[in-house]
Formats: structure tokens, C-alpha cells, sequence
């Protein structure tokens, strides 16, 4: 390669050739502006009829500095280089391309004048999000009423738009003065989400998503927590049960933080699970649960006050629930039960249906000598009760399909009645 140095730019004896009838140099295409993701390559194409012994150079006219001259690299870029395919055709190729390669390159022959033709490179770079060393990192946590700022920097070329929304698709709720002004949206639009007067149902994870049209969009998440009070609320405040009954009380708290919850008679004596007692919570939502107290075989002693408790750091609160005796003669033939009976057998005895005839339980032998499988059903029921008015229900019109039965040896003085049972769960329906 006998041609180097920028010094070829300068006019280089194109006059003397120009005189003869070969034809001037020409582009045959226009360079092409092209927009490239930074991190990959690229190239530009200059193709040049006629070229004869003139040159091929590229420049970049924003900095004037020249890059490369036929084949011959001038810029100190490792990232730079060109090739020519030996017929018309020159390339400029960029390799994994850096912000400051973006401006306009020009591919340019040495005739006097020179000419020329310019493509620009814009140079593009994905969104970002920025990890900030704040304090909202993450997420923010408020006492209700007060305020949780969430922020996200987000970077990329074009300067990306941020916008927010909730990670399960419930509305932003955007409250101002005080309250008494709210917004409701789907999502919103800016850097920095404030959530005023952040109520508990304002919980959860929100999502800012990045994009600037390059893919792909970012997202970051972030966990806003409310702390509050406890609450509590008793829908059963009188629940009405017959002795010998399992019966299920419920108490429904909301507490940020989680609260620590037990259950107490209204004597102070604190249950702990037992033979007699079991307690289960349900989850309901980030801040909201179901308390569930199930008392076994209901005696004397066992009707009274329940009391469901549930205390965090920011309180304790407490709900009440009374267990009342429910006479059955009474109930059956008097007032229609009342609503807040709130008996219910654990187990249906439909679902329970297969499983019970599976199992060979002391009860079902004596009811194979009756051949009646409803009886045997209702039988396995935890419902044990011995109501000898019980015969004077009205739903007995037609034979009754209850029989009375032995209930096993551990409880010689039981008797099961289907019929009592099935009336029990009437009352519940009703
Ligand atoms: C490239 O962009 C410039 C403006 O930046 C425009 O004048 C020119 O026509 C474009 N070239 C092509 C080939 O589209
Ligand atoms: C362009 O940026 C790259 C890295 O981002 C750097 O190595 C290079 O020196 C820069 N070139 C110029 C001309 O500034
Ligand atoms: C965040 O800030 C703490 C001190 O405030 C510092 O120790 C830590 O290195 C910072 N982390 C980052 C990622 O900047
Ligand atoms: C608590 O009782 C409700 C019925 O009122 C029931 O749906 C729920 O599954 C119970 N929770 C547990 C953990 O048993």
C-alpha cells in the first residue's frame, strides 16, 4: 500500500487527468443515516463509479478528523476499521458502538473540488434504571394518613419516560388535600410517584416501567407498606349453638404490621390449641386475615365470651364473640332460628361421604344391620346430641329416616341422632 497520510486530501494532480474524456468520479447511492443500539456494529456504504485513480477517504465532519483513506485506517480506533470489495464499493464499519460515535461521517473523493456525501449515525441506548442509595429504596413504608415518595432515575437515549402502575393491576389512588381530592388512574406518568394520605388499600408492589422506544422497556419494582392500628370485626357477635356441638367462631383483623393474634375466654384464660380448641388463620390480603377458633363438643362450661386479640406495634385490639346454649325443642317449634346461628358441622357430610364409607368406623357397623346409608352418613357427623323432643320436628312427616345409635365404647352414653343433625342443618340454611 504505497498511499498513506492525510496529506492525499489536498489536491493530488487531479487536473492533468481531468483534461482526457474519462468521466468524472459520481456516487451511485447517498450514504445512509442510520440509528444504532450502542453495544452493536455498523457500517456505512459509499459506492463510487468512475473512481480511477482518485481516493476514497472517510472523515467525521463534526470533528474534521479523518478515519481512514482507501483502505488504510488513519483514526487510532480499534474499534474503526474499512474495506473495500475491489470493485466500487467502500464500507466504514463500527464496531460495538459507543455514544460518542454518533455525528455525521462523509465519505469523500480527493477531486478538486472534492466531492462528497454525508450520512449521520445516531447513536441509541436502551433504558436504564438507576439503583439509588435512598432511603425509598425499594419500597416505602408510612403510618396511614402520611406519605410514601417512590422514585425512579431512569437513564437511556432518547431520555426515557417513566411511568407507574400497580404490579396486580388495581387503579393508583393519588390523594390530595388531604383526602378530600382523589384520583383514580390505571397509570402514571413521571419519575417520581407520591402517594399523600396513603391509605392500608394503597399496599402492595407498584411497578415504574422505563422506555425510550429502544427495546427493551425496564421495569423496577417497589413494595409500599402502610402500618396502622389493628381492627377487628366480629359479623357473629351472638353465635347460638346445642350442647355436644363443634362450633366455629371468627373474628376478621386488618393490622400492618402483622399483628400477633390469640384467642382468650373472656375470663383471661388464653387457649392454646388442644383436643378442645384449634385456631386457623386464612390470609386474606397483604394487611387482612380471617381468625378462626373451632371449640369441640360444646359443654356447659364452654358457653360464654371469646375473645380474638390482635396487637402489632402500633396497638392491640379485640373483638368479642358470645357462645349462647341453643335448646333445640325451643328452636324447632317456636321462633324460626335466628341468623346468627352460626353452627356448622367442619366437615359437610357430602364431601365426606366417600371417605366415611371407606372407613370402617364403630358407628357404621351398627348401621350395616339398618341398610340405611343416609342415616350412616349423618351419623359420622361430630354432632352428637340427645334431644328426645327432637321427634316433634315438623319435617317429620314422613318416616323418619333417622335411627338412634350406639356411638362406640369411648362413649357409651352417646347416642347419634341423624335427625338432629339434619335439623341442625336446616337451621343453618335457612
Ligand atoms: C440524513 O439526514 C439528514 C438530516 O439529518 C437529511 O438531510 C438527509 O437527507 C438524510 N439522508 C438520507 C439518505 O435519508
Ligand atoms: C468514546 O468513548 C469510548 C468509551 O465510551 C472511549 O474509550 C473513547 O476514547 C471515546 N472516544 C472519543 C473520541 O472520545
Ligand atoms: C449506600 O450508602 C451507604 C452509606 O450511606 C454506603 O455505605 C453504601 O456503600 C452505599 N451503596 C451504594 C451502592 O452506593
Ligand atoms: C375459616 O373459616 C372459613 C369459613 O367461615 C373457611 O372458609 C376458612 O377456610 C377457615 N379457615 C381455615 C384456615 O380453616
Amino acid at each position: 500500500m504505497p498511499i498513506a497520510g492525510p496529506l492525499l486530501l489536498c489536491a493530488f494532480l487531479p487536473v492533468a487527468l481531468g483534461q482526457l474524456a474519462e468521466p468524472e468520479p459520481e456516487f451511485l447511492a447517498p450514504l445512509e443515516n442510520q440509528t444504532v443500539t450502542q453495544g452493536r456494529d455498523m457500517y456505512f456504504t459509499c459506492v463510487v463509479n468512475h473512481l480511477s485513480s482518485f481516493k476514497v477517504a472517510w472523515i467525521k465532519s463534526d470533528t474534521k478528523a479523518i478515519l481512514a483513506i482507501h483502505t488504510h485506517m488513519v483514526a487510532q480506533n480499534q474499534r474503526l476499521s474499512v474495506t473495500h470489495n475491489g470493485h466500487n464499493t467502500w464500507k466504514l464499519h463500527v464496531s460495538n458502538v459507543q455514544k460518542n460515535d454518533s455525528g455525521t461521517y462523509m465519505c469523500q473523493i480527493n477531486t478538486d473540488p472534492m466531492r462528497s456525501q454525508m450520512g449521520t449515525l445516531e447513536v441509541v441506548i436502551r433504558p436504564d434504571i438507576l439503583n439509588e442509595n435512598e432511603s425509598s429504596e425499594g419500597g416505602g413504608v408510612a403510618i396511614e394518613g402520611g406519605t410514601v415518595r417512590l422514585k425512579c432515575h431512569a437513564t437511556g437515549i432518547p431520555e426515557p419516560t417513566v411511568l407507574w402502575r400497580r404490579e396486580d393491576s388495581r387503579s393508583l389512588v393519588l390523594r390530595h388535600d388531604g383526602g378530600r381530592e382523589k384520583q383514580v388512574l390505571r397509570t402514571y406518568d413521571g419519575d417520581t410517584l407520591v402517594l399523600g394520605n396513603i391509605q392500608r388499600s394503597d399496599m402492595g408492589a407498584y411497578l415504574c416501567i422505563a422506555s425510550n422506544g429502544v427495546p427493551p422497556s425496564v421495569s423496577k419494582r417497589f413494595t409500599v407498606r402502610v402500618h396502622f392500628h389493628p381492627l377487628i370485626r366480629v359479623s357473629n357477635q351472638l353465635v347460638a349453638a346445642p350442647a355436644a356441638s363443634d362450633v366455629l367462631v371468627q373474628c376478621y383483623v386488618e393490622a400492618s404490621p402483622r399483628a400477633m393474634n390469640h384467642w382468650t375466654r373472656d375470663t383471661g384464660e388464653k387457649l392454646i390449641p388442644n383436643e378442645k380448641y384449634s385456631m386457623e388463620e386464612t390470609i386474606l390480603n397483604e394487611y387482612s386475615l380471617l381468625m378462626n377458633l373451632t371449640i369441640r363438643s360444646m359443654v356447659k362450661k364452654d358457653f360464654g365470651g371469646y375473645v380474638c386479640t390482635s396487637s402489632n406495634a402500633l396497638g392491640k385490639a379485640e373483638g368479642v364473640v358470645r357462645l349462647q346454649e341453643m335448646h333445640m325443642a325451643k328452636t324447632t317449634t317456636t321462633t324460626p332460628a335466628p341468623r346468627i346461628v352460626d353452627l356448622k358441622p367442619r366437615k359437610t357430610p357430602h364431601r365426606e361421604k366417600p371417605k366415611k364409607y371407606k372407613r370402617p368406623t364403630k358407628g357404621r357397623k351398627d348401621s350395616e344391620d339398618e341398610g340405611d346409608l343416609e342415616s350412616t352418613k349423618i351419623a359420622t357427623l361430630e354432632t352428637r346430641t340427645l334431644s328426645p323432643s327432637l321427634s316433634a320436628t315438623p319435617s317429620a312427616t314422613k318416616p323418619p329416616p333417622w335411627v338412634l345409635q350406639r356411638n362406640g365404647a369411648d362413649t357409651p352414653n352417646r347416642y347419634v341422632s341423624a335427625l338432629a343433625a339434619a335439623t341442625l342443618l336446616l337451621l343453618i340454611n335457612y
